[in-house]
């Protein structure tokens, strides 16, 4: 497997300054950028005219997480911005591997985010489709909550699948990672790691320095 890629949440950065909180994680992957209307999610963060100005300035490229409704109608739009990646959650998309499709069209990678609760075979057979596969590690809505292990298995069996498959997709984590609890997620096959209120509770070159050095000893 090729070395952990850390992306950290920006949903954890001091909202006035973004330009300087991109700065701050340059040496990330990519910054992870949270997409909440208050509809899917019970919280609200950005829309488009935020990200294009994001794509503007950041020195790293951005992984969007889309926590809306109707991601069918809104994901193209906002993976035409010339974003990295745009990941939608499979409970809200009617129609997930077009979906995929048009989003790789316009240039971004696909991907598609599952609930804790949502199940591994309610996407396996759409996996395919999709560059990389979000297993949420929290209820989505809010940073700052605690990591649930129960989501492991979920994990284990998206991993088994892509060693089944001969698949390059890349599992990604959200929701509580730290020193703490990177380690259980990459023992259980996670190759990328979001983390928002661990990087950004100190200085975020050093903590993301920290995840990938618990990473590399694995
Ligand atoms: C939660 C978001 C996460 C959040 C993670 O709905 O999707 O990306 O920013 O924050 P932490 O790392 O603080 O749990
Ligand atoms: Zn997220």
């Amino acid at each position: 497997m090729t070395a952990a890629r850390i992306n950290p949440s920006i949903l954890a950065a001091d909202f006035a300054n973004f330009e300087r909180e991109l700065d701050r994680i340059k040496t990330a992957d990519a910054a992870h950028v949270d997409i909440m209307d208050n509809h899917f999610v019970p919280n609200l963060t950005f829309g488009q005219p935020m990200v294009e100005r994001l794509q503007e300035v950041s020195p790293i490229p951005l992984d969007l997480h889309l926590m809306i409704q109707d991601p069918d109608r809104w994901a193209p739009e906002f993976a035409e911005l010339g974003v990295f990646s745009v990941t939608f959650h499979l409970e809200a998309a009617t129609a997930p591997a077009t979906l995929a499709r048009s989003i790789r069209a316009r240039g971004a990678r696909a991907g598609v985010a599952l609930r804790p609760g949502t199940p591994f075979n309610q996407i396996e057979e759409l996996l395919e489709h999709f560059d990389q596969l979000l297993i949420m590690t929290v209820e989505p809505g809010f940073g700052g909550q605690k990591f649930m292990p129960e989501t492991m298995p979920k994990l284990r069996q998206a991993r088994e699948w892509a060693r089944k498959h001969d698949s390059e997709i890349w599992l990604q984590v959200d929701g509580g990672v730290s020193e703490d609890t990177i380690g259980m997620a990459l023992e259980a096959g996670a190759d990328t790691f979001v983390a928002g209120s661990a990087v950004f509770k100190g200085e975020p070159a050093e903590e993301i320095a920290k995840l990938r050095a618990i990473a590399a000893q694995h």
